[in-house]
């Protein structure tokens, strides 16, 4: 079955949790998706995960349109959300349309994602018949204006101004909104009030999704933050298999005749 937006919607409403990982290229793109993850996320986090770069705000959009090629074309079942870049949408409604639009034609992706209570952004993307994705709380594209990565929304009038948030992006017409780094009971209580799915990462067990990079849920990153869950350890079933092959080629054990013509 084809996850569409509407099909999130469906979730929400009848009290269903749903998934999401980043994913940056074909194969976690296959794997995810067979394994049912009903959102694959071309999230700017590449910038980190694969460009090796300190932050999210120095990729480009030119670096993340092969990104999201392959896994929107390796996806069969998942909803693809492509995330904008820093740099791509804030100017103004117009930009984000023709960087939106360029998205959609070149990658194939579903839908786009873009930081912070952007209504006019949305409301035209919307329009347009481009369904986005918002994220509220902390927008690791603003880290130097929030003071470095905090939890966002800790005291009444930062909880009320998130609150405002997550519904003007809600009223602009975005299908769901990410919440990042947001307490728990905060959280929560937003998923209640918002008819769109909310999708946590970092913001407890009362959202109606969850979202993790890739990297840190198979523990590939080596250093993933303290509200993720690594559920293998990549990095050092990788460099054990590197440091073992390294060691056959030396000694000669490989290849074998099995491996030669
Ligand atoms: O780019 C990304 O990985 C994200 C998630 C943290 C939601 O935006």
């Amino acid at each position: 079955m084809k996850i569409r937006t509407s099909t999130l919607l469906e979730l929400k409403r009848t009290g269903k949790k749903f998934s999401c990982l980043t994913s940056y290229d074909q194969q976690t793109a296959e794997i995810f998706d067979a394994a049912g993850i009903e959102v694959l996320l071309v999230g700017d986090s590449a910038s980190n995960t694969v460009l090796a770069n300190d932050d999210t705000i120095s990729v480009t959009l030119d670096e993340m349109i092969p990104f999201g090629k392959a896994v929107a074309r390796s996806a069969r079942s998942a909803l693809v959300v492509f995330d904008l870049p820093f740099g791509s949408y804030e100017e103004s409604a117009d930009q984000a349309l023709k960087n939106s639009i360029r998205v959609m034609k070149e990658t194939g992706a579903h839908a786009v994602k873009l930081e912070g209570p952007k209504s006019e952004q949305i409301r035209h993307l919307v329009d347009s018949g481009i369904p986005v994705m918002g994220h509220a709380g902390f927008t690791p594209q603003s880290v130097h204006a929030l003071g470095g990565y905090k939890i966002q929304g800790k005291n009444d009038e930062a909880a009320k101004r998130l609150r405002e948030d997550c519904l003007a992006i809600e009223e602009a017409g975005a299908f769901a909104v990410v919440l990042e780094m947001v307490p728990a009971d905060l959280a929560a209580e937003i998923t209640s009030e918002l008819t769109i799915p909310t999708i946590g990462i970092g913001a407890g067990a009362g959202t109606d999704g969850q979202v993790l990079v890739w990297t840190d849920f198979a523990g590939l990153s080596g250093r993933s933050p303290s509200f993720s869950k690594s559920y293998l350890n990549l990095r050092e079933l990788l460099t054990d298999a590197a440091t073992r092959y390294r060691t056959e080629v030396a000694e000669g054990a490989f290849p074998t005749k099995d491996q030669s013509f």
